[in-house]
């Protein structure tokens, strides 16, 4: 699997994003888009990581893929300036302005899962990478439960 093609793409997504936020005046709806992109990348790399936690592939070809998930949860904030609260049919609630702190550590704990999960991808440890995956996914699952509207 070319990961790292995906997780470059991840990063150029949230780059993007960044420099769309240092025009905000200009058009918040091509920034949430732009994040939401991002998330769908990120989304289709992760579920794909799956496929080779269960076949018991070598897991040193996900280090790649794993490094651009930990750099879009650093990316993360960023995609979320103010100005960006609606539009988009975007999803992200209210709280992610009001409660920052709480928002930016639920992006820190992707960011921080998917450093060890590159580690474990690049030790090529099968069974730790299995339940740092599991453990990854439960950062992504946190953050939806309180920023994300169903
Ligand atoms: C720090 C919070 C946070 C983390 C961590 C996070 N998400 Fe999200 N996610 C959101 C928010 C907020 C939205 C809604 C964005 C919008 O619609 O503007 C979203 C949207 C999405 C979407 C829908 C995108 C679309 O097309 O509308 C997917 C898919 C997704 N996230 C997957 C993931 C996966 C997979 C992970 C973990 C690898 C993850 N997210 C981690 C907050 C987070």
């Amino acid at each position: 699997m070319r990961a790292w093609v995906v997780g470059g793409l991840a990063l150029a997504i949230g780059m993007t994003g960044l420099a769309q936020a240092a025009d905000l005046a200009a058009k918040p709806d091509d920034i949430i888009a732009g994040r939401q992109a991002g998330y769908d990348v990120v989304s289709g790399m992760f579920a794909a990581m799956k496929a080779t936690v269960e076949s018991g592939g070598s897991v040193k070809p996900l280090a790649e893929g794993a490094k651009g998930i930990a750099a879009w949860g650093a990316a993360i904030p960023g995609m979320f300036p103010v100005g960006t609260e609606t539009g988009h049919n975007t999803k992200a609630k209210a709280e992610i302005w009001s409660d920052r702190a709480t928002f930016e550590k639920d992006a820190a704990n992707l960011h921080d899962a998917a450093v060890k999960l590159a580690a474990l991808a690049d030790a090529d440890d099968k069974a730790g990478f299995a339940e740092q995956w599991k453990a990854t996914g439960g950062t992504c699952g946190a953050c939806h439960r309180a920023f994300r509207a169903r």
